[in-house]
Formats: structure tokens, C-alpha cells, sequence
């Protein structure tokens, strides 16, 4: 296979010229059989990606991998490149999910089957197949671990929820899980949210729809910017008095932002102690929560979503139709959907699930016990 793909390439190079001939041709031979395109190298997350990607296939198809910084247009343009290279699969997480439809439509038309990539691509019948976590999941184990650090019996507890890019379909999942667990908490009074007149106002309704999840989200979101997350905590500090703080929870919707919004709370001298949540298992954060400054994260262990894209990326080539275990809705069609279970990492297990499971070298860390 491997061998056969070289000798293609070998004639598709010599053939270059010609082929511009037919340009857009399905005559042009392959020269890149898969193309990935992720959302930003500015994020630790997306980097833990391409380096399992860039293990993944060694040796198993030409693959080309190209980062999209932030931007719907330089993705729609990565997206292009990749097409006059001839790809055949092309897996994309995207920076924005209803703006990459445009990319995906362009995809399938060159007949490249499109693999959506831990975000959905929405509104669009052009996406073949959707690799993910459990994202639903991701918010609940959020939540869940604010409510197991409740004091028996306290009320009243102070509340600071924090979102993710209103683009990204995800922010709506995670929201949505952690709404769930939290919602009877906040009804009977144990938890008293502190900072979104959006969410109060919901708070007696346990199954939010999206346009409802959207007027929260649109008040609560970090846009996944660091900067803002730090922007929107300070300013949410600003706003409290000394009786909203104290003893704190905090919803943080991933690890960049959490480690902000911590880095607020914990200079504020009227924050006794905070709880706050956070996921993607970064290795800043995973210091953070070695040193205390992070209460947890939810670990997505990316070498098996890697694995699933690459396994369905190669059934494609070899003709075979990719496993699915379900579906999720992106407003246009039903996508058959892989999807992978996430793991609650705190102080206590930090070891045993990243390090002893060989996820992470000890050598990255400093004070691990
Ligand atoms: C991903 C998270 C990531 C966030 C910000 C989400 O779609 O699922 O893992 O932290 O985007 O990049």
C-alpha cells in the first residue's frame, strides 16, 4: 500500500505540469491522500493533537496538517490548498462550526469525504462523519465535581460560571451537561450564580433550549481567548461584594480559561477558597493542579480520538465504510458519530491517570507526589 502510494506520488510529480492542464482534474493523482486541518497552534490542546496525529500516521498515509490560527477565512483556504493537492479524506475541526459549511460544500464537491473532528461542522449535509468525547459528559463531570465540594448542608453557595466560544457547538454541549447537574442545585438554593442575570433568570428550568443556552452562553463566554476569560472574571470580581465571595465554585469551561479566571480569583483577598473546573488535561494546567491553583480537569485522551479519525480516515481510502456508534444532529442532517468517554482528573488520581498511564512524563512536572 505504502509502496504503491510512493509510486503515485513519484508520477503524479512528474506529471504536475500536465495535470495543471486539467486543472481541478479528478485526473490528478493523489499527492496528498489526507488533510487535517486544526482550529490554533495557540492553544496547548490543538498542539497535543498534531503531535498524536503526527504519530498516528506515520508511515500509513501522505498526510498534511495545517493550522487555521483563529481565522474561518485562512481555514476555508487551508481547506482549498489541501483540495489541489488531491486529498481524499479530509478531517477539519473548526474554528467556527456554521462558517466551515463553506469549506466542507467545497470539499465535497472535489468527492473528498469530510470527517468532523471534536467540533461539529452545523448546517451543512456536507459532513460524512463526526469524531468525539463525550461532551455532554465533559460539562457534567464539571459540575458534578462542584457539587462533591459543597459543605453538608451549606446554602448559599456562591456561583461563578464561565462558557466557551458561542461558535463552537461544543460550548452549547458542555453547558448543557453541566446545567443539568447544577441546575436542581441552584433551583433549591445551594448554589446562588453570582455573575449572569441571563442565567438567573432560567434557573428554574432544568432543559434549557438552545436559543436559551445561547443568551446565557452569549453572556458567559470566554470566546476560548485567555485574554477575555481574564477580562470577564476581573470584571465579575469587580462587580461582587465581599458576601459573593468567600468559599467559591467556579464553572471554567477548559483549561486556558480556567488557569485565567483562577489567576483572578486567587488575588482577590475576599476569595477564601475557590473550586474551579477546567478540561483538556494541558500541561500548564496539570501544574496548576499539582500546585493547588486548579481543583481539576477532564481529561480527553487525544491519542484515541486521533486513533478513531485515522482508522476511519483509512477505511475511506481502502473503500470501506468507517464503524459509528451514533449520530449527533448538526441542524441539516444526522452525522454518524464515534465518540469516546472522558475521565475526571483531580489532585488524588493525577498520577495514576496521566503519568503512570504514560500520557505524560514525569519529567514535565515539578512537586508530583
Ligand atoms: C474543545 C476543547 C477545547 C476548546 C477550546 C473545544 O471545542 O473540545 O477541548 O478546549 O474547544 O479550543
Amino acid at each position: 500500500m505504502k509502496k504503491i502510494t510512493k509510486v503515485i506520488v513519484a508520477a503524479s510529480a512528474l506529471l504536475m505540469v500536465a495535470s495543471v492542464a486539467f486543472a481541478g482534474g479528478s485526473q490528478q493523482k493523489s499527492k496528498v491522500d489526507v488533510g487535517i486541518v486544526l482550529p490554533t497552534k495557540d492553544e496547548p490542546r490543538w498542539v497535543q493533537d498534531e503531535t498524536r496525529f503526527l504519530d498516528a500516521l506515520k508511515g500509513q498515509a501522505n498526510v498534511e496538517l495545517l493550522f487555521s490560527q483563529g481565522d474561518s477565512g485562512k481555514e476555508k483556504q487551508n481547506v482549498e490548498t489541501l483540495l489541489t493537492k488531491g486529498i481524499k479524506v479530509l478531517i477539519i475541526c473548526p474554528q467556527d462550526g456554521a462558517a466551515a459549511a463553506a469549506a466542507a460544500e467545497a470539499a465535497k464537491k472535489e468527492g473528498v469525504t469530510v470527517i468532523s473532528y471534536d467540533r461539529l461542522i452545523t448546517n451543512t449535509t456536507a459532513v460524512d462523519y463526526y469524531v468525539t468525547f463525550d461532551s455532554v459528559s465533559v460539562g457534567k463531570a464539571q459540575a458534578q465535581y462542584l457539587v462533591n465540594n459543597l459543605e453538608a448542608g451549606k446554602m448559599g453557595n456562591p456561583l461563578y460560571i464561565y462558557a466557551g466560544a458561542a461558535s463552537d457547538n461544543n460550548a452549547f454541549l458542555f453547558f448543557q451537561g453541566a446545567w443539568e447537574v447544577l441546575q436542581p442545585k441552584i433551583a433549591d438554593g445551594t448554589f446562588v450564580i453570582k455573575n449572569s442575570s441571563e442565567a438567573i433568570a432560567l434557573q428554574s428550568k432544568k432543559n434549557l433550549e438552545r436559543t436559551e443556552m445561547g443568551k446565557i452562553i452569549g453572556q458567559i463566554t470566554t470566546n476560548w481567548d485567555f485574554n477575555d476569560a481574564k477580562k470577564k472574571a476581573a470584571d465579575n470580581l469587580t462587580a461582587a461584594t465581599a458576601k459573593d465571595k468567600g468559599r467559591v465554585y467556579i464553572l471554567a469551561p477548559n483549561d486556558g480559561t480556567a488557569r485565567s479566571i483562577a489567576d483572578e480569583f486567587a488575588k482577590d483577598k475576599d476569595v477564601t477558597k475557590y473550586f474551579i473546573t477546567g478540561q483538556d488535561a494541558e500541561i500548564p494546567s496539570i501544574q496548576y493542579i499539582i500546585d493547588g491553583k486548579q481543583s481539576m480537569t477532564v481529561f480527553k485522551d487525544v491519542r484515541t480520538l486521533v486513533r478513531d479519525a485515522v482508522k476511519m480516515a483509512t477505511d475511506v481510502l481502502a473503500g470501506k465504510t468507517p464503524v459509528t456508534t451514533g449520530s449527533y444532529n448538526n441542524n441539516k442532517k444526522d452525522v454518524p458519530a464515534k465518540q469516546t468517554e472522558v475521565i475526571t482528573v483531580e489532585q488524588k488520581n493525577v498520577k495514576a491517570a496521566l503519568i503512570d498511564s504514560g500520557y505524560y512524563p514525569a519529567s514535565n512536572f515539578t512537586g508530583l507526589k
